[in-house]
């Protein structure tokens, strides 16, 4: 059986959602008989797909298995440029450590790296990341924006906010962000965004943007360290969410945040970024590596930077800290 039809003919009935398509077209734009068609739907449906045969009217996809293979993604991806190359792999140490491999060969601006299980998945300050196979989305995405390096962090900013709203187009629910990059329910985490730059003397080289989102976890699934701090989009939802939906809505909210950015600058993600945080006008303190320090957090500023009024009235621009509520 010749896969790469299989998999094209996969991409083709996911492309026409619920209008089925007639076994005798499928022959004919793919140079086959309608028995090599029928063949392949018996694979596809070895595969994990339901597929339904409607009388008279063809083939579609009630259900297709829960994986992000690179076909899988792109099938119906709505983006022009992120996501247009896909490395997919079952097992990786750090989708990071891959992405930056492939910055430094040359990979164009929004190749995206996405495996279902990361041996050594890491966070913000080297803490580990726990990436369990098949649960959540782990996925590190390259680009390449023509924007000096102390810029960088801008981007997580951005990208929290595509997350957010991808997660509210795919499942309805409404997460919050908690400066620099944890996307939060309530107190709980359910993702995570690690920022990494490539540079030289002529600026950005790549920026390696890691994202880890807790999708499909039950509570146990969690390490019995994390399981009162982390959450999952199943365990807020109810229902098991479909992955590949919600990596096709990120990569397309961060392709227009993107360029929203680069066209605007960054007042107007500031505007939409301050709409969704759960740091602003609370009372936070922030961990920084030479001292610790408590007030309100006011707000950002057009740089990013979190702005943080300390009891003495003095006021603290934040770079980089822990965060807590
Ligand atoms: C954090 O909250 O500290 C950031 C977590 C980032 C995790 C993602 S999962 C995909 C990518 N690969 C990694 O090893 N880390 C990021």
């Amino acid at each position: 059986m010749n896969i790469t039809v299989t998999h094209k003919l996969a991409t083709r009935l996911l492309e026409a959602g619920t209008e089925p398509v007639s076994g005798q077209q499928l022959a004919d734009e793919f140079g086959v008989s309608r028995t090599a068609i029928w063949k392949h739907m018996k694979e596809l449906e070895e595969m994990g797909y339901e597929i339904e045969s409607v009388r008279k009217k063809g083939y579609r996809i009630q259900k297709s298995p829960d994986s992000l293979e690179a076909f899988l993604v792109q099938a119906d991806l709505k983006t022009k440029k992120i996501g247009k190359r896909i490395e997919y792999m079952e097992q990786c140490a750090s989708t990071q450590i891959v992405a930056h491999q492939l910055a430094q060969e040359g990979a164009p601006d929004g190749t995206v790296v996405i495996a279902e299980l990361q041996t050594e998945g890491r966070g913000r300050l080297m803490r580990k990341w726990d990436s369990a196979k098949g649960q959540g989305i782990w996925m590190s995405i390259i680009l390449r924006p023509d924007v000096p390096p102390h810029k960088a962090p801008q981007f997580t900013l951005v990208a929290a906010v595509a997350i957010v709203r991808a997660i509210q187009s795919v499942t309805g629910l409404q997460a919050s962000i908690k400066w620099p990059n944890d996307i939060l329910f309530g107190t709980k985490k359910a993702t995570g965004i690690l920022t990494e730059l490539q540079s030289d003397a002529d600026g950005i080289q790549a920026l390696i943007i890691g994202i880890g989102v807790n999708v499909n976890q039950e509570r146990e699934d969690f390490d019995a360290g994390v399981q009162d701090i982390a959450t999952s989009l199943r365990l807020e939802s109810g229902e098991l969410v479909n992955r590949r939906e919600l990596v096709q809505e990120i990569l397309h909210f961060l392709e227009i945040y993107t360029e929203l950015y680069i066209e605007k600058g960054f007042a107007p993600l500031k505007i939409l970024w301050e709409g969704h945080s759960a740091t602003i006008g609370k009372a936070v303190r922030a961990r920084m590596s030479r001292e610790t320090l408590e007030g309100i957090a006011e707000g950002i500023t057009e740089d990013g930077v979190l702005q943080l009024r300390t009891a003495d009235g003095k006021l603290h621009g934040i770079y980089s800290a822990d965060i807590e509520l």
